[in-house]
């Protein structure tokens, strides 16, 4: 047995008071979880504290909270691991961010975590005819679904999504990951309705800032983000959708830039993103755009000598990727989530395995012989 001291944040919104933070001193193993922590403050020193859960075993996700400032289970972290991020020997637990607290640890999931799973459809809508007996489908696209079905509704990626700090309506990396749940499974039948109302929100797909912070946060290896950029390269390359809101372009003319000039030329990004300088598309932006061209001027981000008299020479190596790439009929999706197979009855590789694997054989093979499967068409590629 150690002591283990918790700090936790307690808010009752109902009182009017602020919140504050309030420390008990538990008795427990190290390898004891904050959640059973928490409950045995909660037992035998404050009943008052309010704390959710449920399974104790990382598969109901009702115990999201912040550990140290790191979203994460209260029940899948253990204190002597929490003591190790933890500042002066104290672990503090917070509710999760980016959902408005319903009492200390409890946070509203109603009001923005589910509402934003809503609306995505978050079911299979049946390819007709529906057969007699089940559907078949290749193996291969399950697998490919595997990864964002593992998703346990925690909410741990959407309490540090940046982008719904910025914007509280952008639908958000657990609800977009469940997305492409069944934009990747070949029995849906509403594929491109789904990523052209993905596309069309200004609050979807191309809302996403590529921070990786969904993909820290998540306990299950789910990757939001990763689920995010499938979802725009099949709506982009294989349905060819170009929204609205120009995220299509913005994301193409970010690719174009760096095959142009090897390192991102932040003076060409925005008028590419409309066509070009001369684009009708771009002069309301551009004019729109002055307030920023002006402070990346003052700040130095931006230089008349360098926006002007730029090279646009990308090295040579940059050039061979981008040739090899395009050399290719069409995309590969890797799915690093689960390798083998069911015979090999391997264990699932760790981070470093599943780089190694990469590095030898994976992208090599597939690069070089595999054949090649449209990005999240039916059977995509695992
Ligand atoms: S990568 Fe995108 S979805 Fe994930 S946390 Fe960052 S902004 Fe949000
Ligand atoms: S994607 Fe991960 S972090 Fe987000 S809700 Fe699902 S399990 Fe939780
Ligand atoms: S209590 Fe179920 S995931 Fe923690």
């Amino acid at each position: 047995m150690a002591e283990f001291t918790l700090k936790i944040r307690r808010y009752d919104p109902q009182s009017g008071e602020p919140p504050y933070w309030d420390e008990h001193t538990v008795d427990l193993e190290p390898h004891r979880s904050v959640l059973e922590g928490i409950l045995q403050a909660r037992n035998e020193q404050d009943g008052s504290i309010g704390v959710r859960c449920s399974c104790r075993a990382a598969i109901c996700g009702s115990c999201g909270v912040r550990i140290n400032g790191q979203p994460g289970l209260a029940c899948h972290t253990h204190l002597d691991k929490a003591l190790e991020s933890a500042k002066d020997g104290v672990i503090e637990v917070e509710p999760m961010g980016n959902m408005p607290v319903i009492r200390d640890l409890i946070v509203d999931m109603d009001a923005v975590h589910w509402k934003k799973v809503q609306q995505i459809t978050p079911w299979l809508i049946p390819k007709e005819p529906v057969p007699e007996r089940e559907y078949i489908v290749p193996r291969e696209s399950m697998i490919d679904i595997t990864q964002s079905m593992a998703c346990i509704q925690c909410g741990a990626c959407v309490s540090d999504c940046l982008s719904m700090e910025v914007d509280p309506l952008f639908i958000g990396p657990a609800a977009l990951a469940k997305s492409y749940r069944f934009v990747g499974d070949p029995r849906d039948a509403a594929h491109k309705e789904r990523l052209k109302y993905l596309s069309e929100d200004k609050h979807g797909i191309y809302d996403c800032t590529h921070c990786f912070k969904c993909i820290e946060a998540c306990p299950k290896g789910v990757a939001p983000m990763n689920q995010i950029m499938r979802l725009r390269r099949i709506s982009g390359n294989v349905y060819d959708i170009k929204d609205r809101n120009n995220g299509e372009r913005h994301e193409m003319a970010f690719v174009k830039n760096i095959q142009k000039n090897g390192v991102l030329h932040e003076a060409d990004l925005l008028p590419d993103s409309y066509g070009g300088k001369f684009h009708p598309r771009a002069v309301p932006e551009l004019i729109s755009s002055l307030p920023v061209v002006v402070t990346a001027l003052l700040r130095g981000k931006v230089t008349p000598q360098k926006a002007l008299l730029h090279s646009h020479k990308a090295p040579e190596g940059v050039k061979e990727i981008f040739e090899s790439v395009e050399s290719r009929d069409g995309g590969i999706e890797f799915n690093l989530y689960i390798e083998g197979t069911d015979e090999d009855n391997a264990e699932p590789p760790g981070a470093e395995g599943v780089l190694e694997k990469v590095a030898e054989d994976v992208v090599t093979e597939a690069l070089e012989e595999a054949p090649v499967t449209p990005a999240g068409g039916e059977g995509s590629s695992a």
